[in-house]
């Protein structure tokens, strides 16, 4: 299965990939995170490709091209890929087209004035990337990544500013990909205008109706989850008003690194009984 999940920055391509991806068992390729992560890692490639996205602009086509050849070289996309974010030009889709073979191409589809308010609220994980709202997805803990424990941030291309040039780009650039889909009968549009988990169904929807025979794999696999989380063993019962030591954050009790803690980042050898000698 080759998929590629297409529409405006906010549409909510990320959040939705990564839910089909782990549904479908497929391989997710976020062209966003990619550069993203060039970027942090302070690649040549990254220096150029910041340039642009601090605009708000589109990353040139060759870099981006070659980005997403590498990445699925060197990825198991065995089982099937999710493509988000990428292509976004004419030229991009055209390229893609020489080393594979795309089989459905899903559009989400929302006013630009929700896009607009849904970037100020958007929070991104420093640690793994997982995607929150402050209103429509929040975290448990304020700030905090669910999945991981990270810490949240805001993305700089998420000040509204940007946020309007990057709508810009997607209308003179982006958009025209739609056609080159559409001659080719490999498109369908979802509403994206509805909540998450609804946005979700219908783009699984989607997927079945071209492959009638994962709805029914998907259902099996999505009860198997579901009975094996209810069978965990209950956790034990914790003394009513007693604080273990892990939730006091001091670690075991004697271990190594506690231990170590104690003697100011050296590990202290543990004192050794010697029996007394007699006289
Ligand atoms: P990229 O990171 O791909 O940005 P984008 O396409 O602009 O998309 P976003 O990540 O902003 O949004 P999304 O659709 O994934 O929505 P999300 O799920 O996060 O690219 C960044 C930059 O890199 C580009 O500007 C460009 O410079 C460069 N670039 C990338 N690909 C390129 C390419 N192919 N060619 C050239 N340059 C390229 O959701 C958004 C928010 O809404 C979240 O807070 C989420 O929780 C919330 N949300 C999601 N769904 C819903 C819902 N149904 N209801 C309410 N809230 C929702």
């Amino acid at each position: 299965m080759r998929l590629v999940l297409f529409g405006p920055p906010m549409a909510g391509k990320g959040t939705q990939a990564s839910m089909l991806a782990e549904k479908l068992g497929l391989l997710h390729i976020a062209m966003g995170d990619l550069l993203r992560e060039a970027v942090a890692a302070n690649t040549s490639l990254g220096r150029k490709a910041k340039k642009y996205m601090d605009e708000g602009a589109l990353v040139p086509d060759a870099i981006v091209i070659g980005l997403v050849e590498g990445k699925m070289k060197t990825s198991n996309s065995e089982a099937g890929f999710i493509l988000d974010g990428f292509p976004r030009t004419v030229e991009q889709a055209e390229q893609l087209e020489q080393f594979t073979d795309i089989d459905l191409v899903l559009s989400i589809d929302l006013p630009f004035d929700r896009l607009v308010e849904r970037s100020t609220g958007r929070r991104v994980c420093r640690k793994c990337g997982a995607v929150y709202h402050i209103d429509f997805k929040p975290p448990r803990k304020p700030e905090v990544c669910d999945r991981c424990g990270g810490s949240l941030y805001r993305r700089d291309d998420d000040k509204e500013s940007v946020v309007r040039e990057r709508l810009r780009a997607y209308e003179a650039q982006t958009q025209p990909v739609i056609n080159y889909y559409d001659l080719r009968r490999k498109l369908k549009f979802v509403d994206g205008d509805k909540s998450i988990e609804e946005v979700g169904m219908r783009l699984l929807e989607a997927i079945f109706d071209k492959w009638p025979e994962l709805e029914v794999k998907v259902a099996k696999a999505e009860a198997a989850r579901k009975a094996a989380g209810e069978q965990k063993p209950p956790k034990k019962e914790a003394i009513p008003g007693i604080k273990t030591r892990r939730q006091q954050g001091r670690g075991r009790r004697g271990s190594p690194r506690d231990r170590k803690k104690k003697a100011g980042g050296q590990p202290q050898k543990k004192p050794r009984h010697r029996p007394k000698k007699k006289k």
